[in-house]
């Protein structure tokens, strides 16, 4: 379990780490290298690009005891559901409940904006996450294809917030 594990909302950015964000995105990415096709976006996502999702979206901040970063989950308002991204733990502490308490928090946080469901992307390849994210109440809800793909390279899934 999570246990020591915090919860931030920063509004502030210059207390944001975004460095740290970038590593820990492109260290818990970087084993779906060989798997994914196209690669992920994950990987080349900079500091400035957080930046300018900072000023559009919600960010939650896993946070160890020591108040180190350690997780993340990026959601947007994507009209009447909201959409979750690059939701990412540092590898160092993967499967010790971090992800779920990150996923929850948002959930929790788009249903108090009165949001119908909550909508995310995930690769075909990546079948752990889909059972992860099935175990967290998604269902698999549409396909998607990349640009320059002929076939379903990722899932759209959702999960029912309002009367949930
Ligand atoms: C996916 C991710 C966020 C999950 O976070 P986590 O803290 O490791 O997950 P949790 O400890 O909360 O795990 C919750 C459950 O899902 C399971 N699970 C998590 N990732 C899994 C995977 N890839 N394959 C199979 N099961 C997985 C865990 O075993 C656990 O099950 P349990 O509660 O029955 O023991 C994390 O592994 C990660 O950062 N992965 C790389 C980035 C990524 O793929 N992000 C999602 C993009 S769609």
């Amino acid at each position: 379990m999570a246990t020591n594990i915090k919860i931030t909302t920063p509004s502030d950015p210059t207390l944001v780490p975004f460095g740290r964000l970038v590593d820990i995105l492109q260290a818990a990415f970087a084993d779906q290298d060989d798997i994914v096709d196209p690669p992920s976006s994950a990987k080349l996502v900079d500091v400035v690009e957080l930046k300018w999702r900072f000023s559009r979206d919600q960010l939650f901040l896993a946070q160890d005891a020591a108040a180190r970063v350690v997780g993340q989950i990026w959601v947007e308002d994507v009209g009447k559901d909201a959409y979750l991204y690059k939701l990412a733990v540092d590898p160092a502490l993967k499967g010790g409940g971090i992800g779920k308490l990150l996923v929850e928090t948002a959930c929790d946080y788009a249903k108090k904006a009165g949001k119908d469901n909550m909508r995310l992307h995930v690769r075909i390849e990546l079948v752990g996450n889909v059972a992860f994210f099935e175990s967290r109440g998604f269902e698999v809800a549409g396909e998607g294809i990349h640009d320059g793909f002929e076939r379903t390279t990722f899932w759209k899934m959702a999960r029912r917030l309002s009367g949930s």
